[in-house]
């Protein structure tokens, strides 16, 4: 990074808490000036209230009392990474900074987001492992610690830099195969890590009943465009792999390592970007984010302080942006400390606010939506010819009936050869304790895989029930269950019974 070059200037910039004596009754009280009187204090009482979480990147030699103090969530920055915890067998060792972590949020009230288990980078023992492998350490990962683990990262950073729009090229991303040459790895004849590996972790969280969220994490991701207005082909590459396997994934990081770097810049159209995720039905957050003083040039104070504005503003106007996280405390002890990018100054547990403390406490605190998007209108989501085989998000195949005990309705996700059902099953007027749901199959489908839901049969007439967790749904609200398998699978019509 030349920033990193760079001679820097000191700025000491500490806004300080204004207050004024006022004399009510005879008694002297002290009251914020703020205009919003009810205004939060803290970063995680603001979000809490906005609706989302606001989390910080950790590792045991600092669990200051500011991390549960300021923070609601926590990212152990390199205490859940396969090179500290994964044996070469897909086993768990030296797990204890991780636990002290998971420990230590747990007692603050904070979610903790697993980072992360796929990844070529800090692979450790992992490096060229196979698929098996890379399956075991899933399930013993994601099994050590449950529903302890809000969100766990699956898979880590897939995508090429330079805004190629392709995959990364080394391991583990060697064991990905093109089966039919069509340029990309979603067809069922492909091998593909990443949807091997989500398949993997949900069948963790589902045999295991954890409510555990799966996400895919990545940077340079999180505009529409780069600079100059150049599509971002990395961020369109991602949603690719969202909307294709969207049955696996709950989640999306878009990592927010803001710099100057003309793929890693703050663009107009970031809450559009965010938004369209969103649309795909995933949660997004804004996993690692730090600021680079470049994009200000070089101010840690008010410049700095716009930038973060924007960026927290933008997840805030979406609704299912549901979290930010920052990566470290503060600028001197952050993994890119010349960048000045995070929201204190100071170390070693004594910390000042920044500016851009000041700006995200008064972003959140002002809640989801008050501002009007940008008037940047946004590009539409891929204005590139697909690279993929068309997905047909079907529309419901079966109209909702509410008025009687449930309903359910598919979509579906075909390629040639294989489909991936999502049924959503809708409680009528009344709470529903349980249901089932009986579609049948055309001939040539099978049924290779159900998360969610029990199931009778593979092919021809097939039954799914409840599972334990989620029988119960009050009225008008749903829950969702889903199946793969090989054959087409046109043509469903899901009949839904409740008890
Ligand atoms: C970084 C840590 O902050 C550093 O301490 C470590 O030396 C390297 O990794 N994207 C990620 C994080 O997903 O895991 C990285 O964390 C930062 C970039």
């Amino acid at each position: 990074m030349n920033g990193s070059l760079r001679q820097r200037k000191k700025v000491t910039r500490i806004a300080l808490p204004t207050a004024v004596l006022l004399l009510v009754s005879g008694a002297v009280t002290v009251q914020s000036i703020d205009p919003a009187a009810a205004a939060e204090t803290t970063l995680r009482a603001a979000a809490a209230k906005a609706g989302l979480f606001f989390g910080v990147a950790a590792s045991p030699n600092r669990l200051y009392p500011i991390v549960g103090q300021e923070f609601n969530q926590l990212t152990p920055e390199n205490d859940m990474k396969p090179d500290r915890i994964a044996t070469s067998s897909g086993g768990l060792q030296n797990t204890g900074g991780a636990d002290t972590l998971v420990n230590h949020a747990q007692s603050n009230n904070m979610l903790v987001r697993g980072h992360t288990l796929v990844w070529h980078s800090q692979a450790g023992a992992l490096q060229g492992a196979s698929q098996a492998t890379l399956n075991t350490f899933i399930g013993n990962a994601i099994n050590r610690w449950g529903s302890r683990i809000a969100y766990w990262d699956v898979v880590n950073e897939a995508l090429e830099d330079n805004n190629t729009g392709r995959r990364r090229t080394q391991w583990p991303h060697t064991m990905n195969r093109d089966a039919n040459g069509d340029g990309d790895f979603f067809d069922a004849g492909d091998t593909d890590v990443i949807r091997d590996s989500f398949i993997r972790a949900k069948q963790v969280v589902q045999a295991g009943g954890l409510t555990t969220k799966l996400c895919i994490n990545d940077y340079d991701v999180e505009g529409l465009t780069v600079q100059g207005g150049t599509q971002n082909r990395k961020a369109n590459a991602l949603y690719d792999i969202v909307r294709n396997y969207r049955q696996y994934i709950d989640c999306v990081g878009f990592q927010g390592h803001f710099n100057d770097n003309p793929n890693s810049i703050i663009t107009n159209d970031l809450q559009a970007n965010i938004q369209r995720f969103a649309d795909l039905g995933v949660e997004v957050h804004l996993s690692e984010v730090d600021i680079d003083d470049d994009l200000s040039n070089n101010d840690i104070g008010a410049g700095q302080a716009e930038n973060y504005r924007k960026v927290v503003r933008a997840c805030l106007n979406v609704t299912k942006c549901t979290g930010i996280t920052v990566w470290g405390i503060s600028d001197s002890e952050s993994w890119r400390s010349s960048e000045r990018g995070l929201l204190f100054t100071g170390g070693n547990g004594s910390y000042q606010k920044k500016a851009a403390y000041h700006a995200v406490l008064d972003e959140l605190n002002k809640g989801r939506n008050s501002t009007p998007p940008p008037t940047t209108p946004p590009v539409g989501p891929t204005t590139l010819p697909p690279t993929t085989p068309p997905v047909t998000s079907a529309p419901p195949t079966t109209p909702p009936n509410p008025t009687t005990g449930c309903s359910a309705t598919v979509s579906l996700n075909s390629w040639t050869g294989g489909f991936v059902a999502t049924v959503r099953v809708t409680a009528g007027t009344s709470p529903i304790n349980g249901w089932s749901v009986q579609l049948t199959l055309p001939p040539g489908a099978t049924l290779t895989n159900v998360w969610s839901a029990n199931r009778s049969g593979t092919s021809g007439t097939v039954q799914f029930s409840n599972v334990s967790y989620n029988g119960s749904v009050n009225a008008g609200q749903y829950t969702e269950f889903g199946f793969q398998g090989t054959g087409a699978a046109t043509g469903l019509t899901p009949v839904c019974t409740a008890s």
